[in-house]
């Protein structure tokens, strides 16, 4: 088994897509959320996979973990593979869906406050959801799932289509063919779902009783008996006529859903399942995927995500003068950590000449949210006190790394590993950046008054320079508000002489979700810089 396990996911990475070429702002953001597995926003919330944020974790019968699996299935059940509508859409965060039948209980919403806040611009939190769901089942034993980035946010409730336990099977198997699943998909699916949590009192009190059980004190009837983790129990359990899953053996016939769908082909997809730990993993790995890339027709997702194997973070370049300083930190995918290993960035100017700086180790953390309990290590490197202070009319238009272990000596020379997208390097972006300038000029007046400094590179076809704001919009996607930089008058004199121009915007209102965007080429970019208006000096 644990040889099986290496190998399938050996074979997951190493044959997934290739790597797409940093940057790129949505898939790097949704590379973070998947990869970054030490400094993950999901995955603290199902570490341990008892964890219950609203109760006494292992005491409520509950986890954080059954609520988002279960919450992507009902946004996924919407679909309909006819018309095409619903899907992983995020419909479910409409108080309309949620106040439907189909949609008793409280897990939607308890799912939507722990997670939502991980959406941006950039992911959506239909996305989020989806890889909420992975980071469950990975984290409490369960196969890596391949996840794919670009859901949309729906801008309405979907038409109703979640199954109820209390439905036959006839309409249950017509409510799969509608979201794309076959009758034997279905027994798969539904298996693999309640393998996690179960069915509580509160909502489904014809089900399952008041327990009066301190420690299940929402009275969980759990559909196996490890209801946090991933195993085929739930299959072994039933086949062994030892289950007591609430849906197959509850008192009243016509809410046993699990039943009659478990038993519609005599078994033989559970008795496949209780025979194979593996079969039942591989199994719903891909019937997860299918069920996570179920999404309304029109919308593109993007290929599996792998891993970049070091990928730059919070690049940040500040004008100081007739100074950039550069600061930021890299990312290693998977490395251990190593007290005798040298990283070198390597950057390139604008006149192609190079330069160099070791970087200092971040720490490195671990983390078994990838799934079939491998642990996954991220070592980060950074530089970013003081950074590397470059002259601003040389500039940087692209770095690599270069990583020498175990003694290799970098003076020496000896060849490094390097790491540089093929050749390519990492493009950096030196065109429009934050100027050290920008302070306060009423740092007494509420609220504060400042002005923002942001430098132009000479040359640089720059037609906007602007503050975006991510707010929300009347149905709670988030969106970019975006306010321009005045262009500055024609400086008097030979300014080509200088490498940036100064373009400043007088402003009361910067936060940590404002960031400074421009037009660069014709193309929008954001800088990405997070400018605070507290945090900045008052004027001279
Ligand atoms: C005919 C199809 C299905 C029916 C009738 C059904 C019914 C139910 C019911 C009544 C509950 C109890 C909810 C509660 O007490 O809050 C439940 C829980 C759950 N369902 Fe399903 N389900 C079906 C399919 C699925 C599928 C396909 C998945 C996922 C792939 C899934 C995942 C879950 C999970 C994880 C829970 C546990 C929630 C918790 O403990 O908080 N279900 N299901
Ligand atoms: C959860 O429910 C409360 C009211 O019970 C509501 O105020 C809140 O907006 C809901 N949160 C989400 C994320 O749906
Ligand atoms: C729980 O307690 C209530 C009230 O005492 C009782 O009616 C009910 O039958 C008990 N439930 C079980 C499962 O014993
Ligand atoms: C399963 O167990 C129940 C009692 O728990 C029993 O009534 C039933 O006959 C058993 N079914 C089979 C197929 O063994
Ligand atoms: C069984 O459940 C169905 C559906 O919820 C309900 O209509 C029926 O009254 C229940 N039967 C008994 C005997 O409780
Ligand atoms: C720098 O090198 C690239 C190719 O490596 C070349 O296209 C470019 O013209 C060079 N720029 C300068 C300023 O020499
Ligand atoms: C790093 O820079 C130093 C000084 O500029 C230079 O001597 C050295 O060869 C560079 N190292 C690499 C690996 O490029
Ligand atoms: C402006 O300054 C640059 C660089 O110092 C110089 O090459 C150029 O000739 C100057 N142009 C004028 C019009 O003075």
């Amino acid at each position: 088994m644990p040889q099986l396990t290496l190998f399938t996911i050996t074979v997951l990475l190493t044959t997934a897509a290739h790597a797409y070429i940093w940057p790129s702002p949505q898939l790097d953001a949704l590379e973070s959320l998947r990869f970054d597995t030490d400094r993950h926003q999901l995955a603290p919330f199902v570490q341990p996979c008892t964890f219950f944020i609203f109760e006494v974790a292992g005491k409520s019968g509950r986890s954080n973990a059954a609520d988002w699996i279960r919450t992507a299935y009902h946004d996924m059940a919407t679909h309909n593979n006819v018309d095409g509508t619903g899907g992983m859409d995020a419909s479910i965060r409409f108080p309309e869906e949620q106040a439907r039948a189909e949609n008793v209980a409280d897990g939607f919403n308890n799912t939507l406050r722990i997670v939502g806040p991980a959406a941006n611009r950039y992911v959506s939190l239909a996305d989020v959801l989806a890889l909420a769901a992975i980071t469950a089942i990975e984290n409490c034993g369960g196969p890596s799932i391949p996840f794919r980035g670009g859901r949309i946010d729906a801008a309405a409730p979907n038409a109703p289509g979640v199954p109820q336990p209390q439905e036959d099977l006839a309409t249950h198997t017509a409510t799969f063919k509608r979201q794309g699943f076959s009758k034997t998909e279905m027994i798969g699916l539904v298996a693999c779902g309640h393998t996690f949590g179960g069915v509580a009192h509160a909502p489904f009190p014809d089900i399952v009783p008041d327990l009066n059980d301190t420690s299940n004190t929402q009275s969980v009837a759990h559909f196996d008996g490890t209801p946090v983790a991933f195993d085929n129990s739930v299959a072994s359990q039933y086949i062994a006529n030892t289950t007591r899953n609430p849906l197959v053996v509850g008192t009243n016939a016509t809410t046993n859903s699990d039943a009659r769908i478990f038993g519609s082909d005599g078994g033989k997809v559970m008795r496949g399942f209780a025979s194979s730990p593996a079969l039942f993993a591989s199994t719903c790995a891909s019937l997860f995927a299918r069920m996570l890339d179920t999404v309304p027709s029109g919308v593109v997702l993007s290929e599996v995500l792998s891993p970049l194997p070091a990928k730059p973070d919070a690049l940040q370049l500040t004008l100081d003068g007739d100074k950039l300083l550069f600061a930021g930190e890299v990312r290693f995918w998977n490395t251990p950590d190593s007290s005798s290993r040298t990283v070198l960035l390597l950057g390139t100017d604008h006149s192609n000449h190079t330069f160099n700086a070791t970087l200092v180790s971040a720490g490195t953390a671990s983390s078994s949210s990838a799934g079939a309990g491998q642990t996954i290590t991220n070592a980060w490197y950074s530089f970013d006190d003081p950074g590397v202070v470059l002259d601003a009319a040389a500039g940087v238009t692209r770095i690599s790394f270069s990583v020498y272990e175990n003694g290799e000596d970098a003076k020496k020379k000896t060849k490094g590993k390097v790491f540089d997208q093929g050749g390519r390097g990492f493009a950096v972006q030196d065109a429009v950046v934050f100027s050290k300038t920008s302070c306060l000029t009423k740092p007494n007046a509420q609220p504060v008054e400042g002005r923002l400094d942001v430098g132009v590179r000479t040359g640089a076809k720059v037609t906007r320079v602007f503050l975006e704001e991510e707010v929300k919009d009347s149905v709670g996607r988030i969106t970019v508000v975006e306010t321009d930089f005045p262009r500055p008058a024609p400086a008097a004199g030979n300014s080509t002489s200088k490498a940036y121009t100064i373009w400043s915007l007088p402003t009361t209102q910067s936060s940590a979700k404002h960031t400074v965007g421009a037009e660069i080429d014709g193309v929008k970019v954001s800088t990405g810089r997070v400018v605070v208006l507290t945090n900045l000096p008052a004027c001279a």
